[in-house]
């Protein structure tokens, strides 16, 4: 259902991979609430994924950006102010990857070189992203920007292994660019920690399925899916909440408060 909360903004969405990221449904949220946007992703994405059939229901333009290039960055923001016809007005950081995960390398086990890449590709292509925009001055008074985190930033899940610090730096960008971003321009940042959810990263943690269902349990709401994550992130891009920034918000129903709930005593009790 749309509210229009997003009519006349105008957004750039990284991270649509396919018809399970959670980007696509911010995309497709966002347009069904007003927003004209440009679709990113690596240019490998671009020839894997599915992202044209989304540019097509968006009526929107894809510009290709590896996240970790700064020329890259560059090009797509000074591209899409003239497509867009103007400054942005909201952002989606949708965008994780870990080698050592990838390669199924154990935590006290890893290499240092693919650290470097999934740090670089998760965490700091956040801050080259704000970076660029903010020299290019490409961002909207009362901009909104958003990237994706998960609760191993606090806690330790253990086979989410590097992540966990790709996080915790991801995390820490939101809150030091926001003071920056805050003071020069009034735009705030904002990370939102998600549920474990079904799709191409998500799935590539070992025992994924796992720790999605204890986590459905454990929550009062259940796993937040990622169509309720878009609803979620519409609401952080509208005026609605012009004065949330540095945060980091959960959208878990509820497991980042939960120390145990009925459904696990009853697995554990003895019969
Ligand atoms: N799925 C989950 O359980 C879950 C939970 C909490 C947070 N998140 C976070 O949500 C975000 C989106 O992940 P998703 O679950 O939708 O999976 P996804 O695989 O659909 O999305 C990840 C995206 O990152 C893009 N990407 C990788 N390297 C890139 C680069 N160099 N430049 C630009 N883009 C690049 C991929 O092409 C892909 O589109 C990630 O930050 C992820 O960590 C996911």
């Amino acid at each position: 259902m749309s509210h229009n909360l997003l009519k006349g903004k105008k957004g750039i969405i990284f991270g649509a991979l396919d018809d399970k990221s959670i980007a696509w449904k911010v995309a497709l949220e966002s347009v069904a609430n007003g927003a004209d946007i440009v679709l990113t992703n690596a240019p490998i994405a671009l020839r894997m994924g599915s992202i044209h059939d989304l540019a097509k229901k968006c009526n929107s333009k894809i510009i290709a950006a590896d996240a970790t290039s700064l020329d890259d960055l560059n090009n797509l923001f000074s591209e899409s102010m003239d497509y867009l016809g103007g400054k942005i007005d909201f952002i989606l950081h949708s965008i994780g990857m870990s080698v050592n995960v990838r390669k199924k390398r154990q935590y006290t086990d890893l290499n240092y070189d693919f650290l470097m890449k999934g740090l670089d590709v998760s965490a700091v292509s956040f801050h080259k992203m704000l970076q660029s925009a903010f020299k290019l001055e490409a961002i909207s008074d009362w901009g909104s920007i958003i990237a994706l985190s998960y609760i191993a930033a606090q806690r330790t899940f253990p086979d989410y292994n590097d992540m966990a610090e790709n996080k915790a730096y991801l995390e820490s960008v939101a809150r030091s660019f926001g003071y920056h971003y805050g003071k020069s321009n009034n735009v705030r940042i904002n990370t939102i920690s998600q549920s474990p959810t079904m799709t191409t990263a998500g799935s590539g943690v070992t025992g994924f399925d796992a720790f999605f269902e204890y986590a459905n349990k454990l929550s009062p709401l259940g796993n937040a899916s990622s169509e309720d994550c878009a609803k979620y992130c519409i609401s952080l891009f509208s005026d609605y909440t012009k004065l949330v920034t540095m945060q980091n918000l959960f959208h878990d129903g509820g497991f980042s408060s939960t120390g145990v709930s009925q459904e696990l005593i009853d697995i554990f009790k003895k019969k």
